[in-house]
């Protein structure tokens, strides 16, 4: 038995509070009010809902099947369930962009996490006390012209994250979720009880469930795909490889189903919190990357407790954040582990240099490198910078492209025994995931993917 395989999860509670603490992050709050305030609020979010159930939940099934049956990192799990299966070596590709897409994602991710840190202490030091939303928004813009501030902060959460990956599986990962998770909770409904009492909250709720279908187009659709895969985790090899240490026990699709649900949720209860204060405060929804680092100190700014609220919502974002940064570390370090004579901490060590690299890459392209455009030449990516493509690259393309090959892998190349044995009966419930694992899931992702980077070519 190799290195990575010894450990697994304590109790499946364990399991499952990891795999959503993955899941819940910069993702669900972050990311997904401003890509849904961007993409005009409703029909992106019934999109998004859509992707989640139709598409990014059977991917999850057959990406924690995989990772189960392999029972080794992405790169082996793939090639040993592909073997048995008897196909191709082309199914590897699953296990390349599990460690790869991972990698990208910790390097830009680590970056947003340490601007919550940032936050939270001029949160604490009463730094937006007074500001308006334009005070607000110019202690931002300032964040971001300082790449040594930024530096700093990437490299105490890349610090912290790498320290946890260390303690490994139990010790590490199990313990950190199980402290980390609970007051994320508690804090966000704390935050939707205040946005109610908003003048905005009528608003927010408008915006956010009535529908207009006329902004959507091939763009709006990558998008909530693409944030469908990034915020559940899905498709980037984390699954993989955290289901590689999960006991035959567990049922994966109620697993699965448990992941997806939760983290809706709180993606949904996230935007509740703050679509009002973005209303109230008269900023707007399309703001981009800086929408909660705008509209919630404002808010903090003005609001009894604000600063006591403040410290603590921006402490738990990084929780969350945290919880999410080392199960992207874990898939590259268990792949360094199974082939290098390193151990867990040296291989944690190699891999978070890495990503520091290509992090400080990422953070520079917010002031010294911000013209940048590493990947001008392929279409989608003409405007975007390093940052703006490393997010792009991975969330709207590696992500997706992974779940087409796990559901048509597991819909139709590997045999019944291992599908019935990972799924766990044959009853409706293998029927319906396999309807969708076969037609429904990857024709969807093939559709919006060439309907957002390749119609585009041709109409110039
Ligand atoms: N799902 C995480 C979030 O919402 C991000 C993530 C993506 C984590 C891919 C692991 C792998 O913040």
């Amino acid at each position: 038995m190799t290195v990575s395989t010894k450990q697994e999860w304590s109790t499946h509670t364990g399991f499952i509070l990891a795999a959503i603490g993955s899941a819940v992050g910069l993702g669900n709050v972050w990311k997904f009010a401003y890509v849904a305030g961007e993409g005009g609020g409703g029909a992106f979010i019934l999109i998004y809902l859509a992707s989640v159930f139709l598409v990014v939940v059977p991917v999850l099934v057959a990406e924690l099947m995989v990772g189960r049956h392999g029972h080794k990192d992405p790169v082996d799990a793939a090639r040993a369930v592909r073997k048995e299966a008897g196909a191709g070596p082309v199914w590897e590709t699953i296990g390349w962009l599990g460690i790869i897409a991972p990698f990208i994602i910790l390097s830009f991710y680590c970056v947003v996490a340490g601007w919550t840190l940032d936050y939270l202490v001029m949160t604490a030091s009463g730094q937006f006390r007074g500001l308006d939303s334009a005070g607000v928004s110019a202690v931002f813009g300032s964040v971001l012209q300082d790449p040594g501030r930024l530096i700093m902060w990437q490299t105490v959460v890349l610090a912290i994250t790498a320290v946890i990956v260390m303690g490994g599986i139990q010790n590490g990962i199990e313990r950190a979720v199980t402290f980390l998770m609970p007051p994320l909770f508690l804090i966000l409904i704390a935050l939707v009880i205040y946005g109610v009492s908003l003048g905005g909250f009528g608003e927010a709720v408008a915006f956010m469930f009535v529908p207009d279908f006329s902004q959507v187009d091939g763009e709006v659709l990558v998008r909530a795909l693409g944030q469908a895969f990034f915020s559940l985790s899905v498709g980037a090899g984390m699954m993989l490889a955290y289901a590689s240490y999960l006991p035959n026990s567990v049922s994966i699709p109620r697993a699965a189903l448990t992941i997806g649900v939760a983290d809706t949720a709180v993606a949904i209860v996230a935007g509740l919190a703050i679509f009002p204060i973005v209303f109230s405060y008269g900023l707007s929804p399309a703001e981009g990357p800086e929408l909660v680092f705008v509209s919630l100190p404002n808010a903090f700014a003005n609001l009894p407790f604000g600063t006591v609220f403040g410290c603590a919502f921006f402490l738990l974002l990084a929780f969350a954040a945290v919880t999410s940064s080392i199960s992207m570390l874990e898939p590259p370090v268990s792949f360094v582990l199974q082939r290098s004579r390193l151990n867990r901490r040296q291989a944690v060590v190699l891999v978070s240099a890495m990503a520091w690299v290509f992090g400080c890459l990422a953070l520079l392209s917010f002031n010294l490198l911000a013209d940048v455009r590493p990947l001008g030449l392929l279409p989608g990516f003409e405007d975007k910078s390093i940052f703006d493509s490393m997010d792009h690259l991975t969330s709207n393309l590696m992500m997706p492209i992974s779940g087409i090959l796990l559901t048509l892998f597991t819909g139709w190349v590997i045999n019944a025994k291992i599908r019935n044995g990972e799924f766990g009966g044959a009853g409706l419930g293998l029927r319906v995931w396999l309807f969708l694992a076969r037609f429904v899931a990857p024709a969807a992702i093939f559709v919006i993917l060439v309907n957002g980077f390749i119609l585009p070519v041709f109409h110039g």
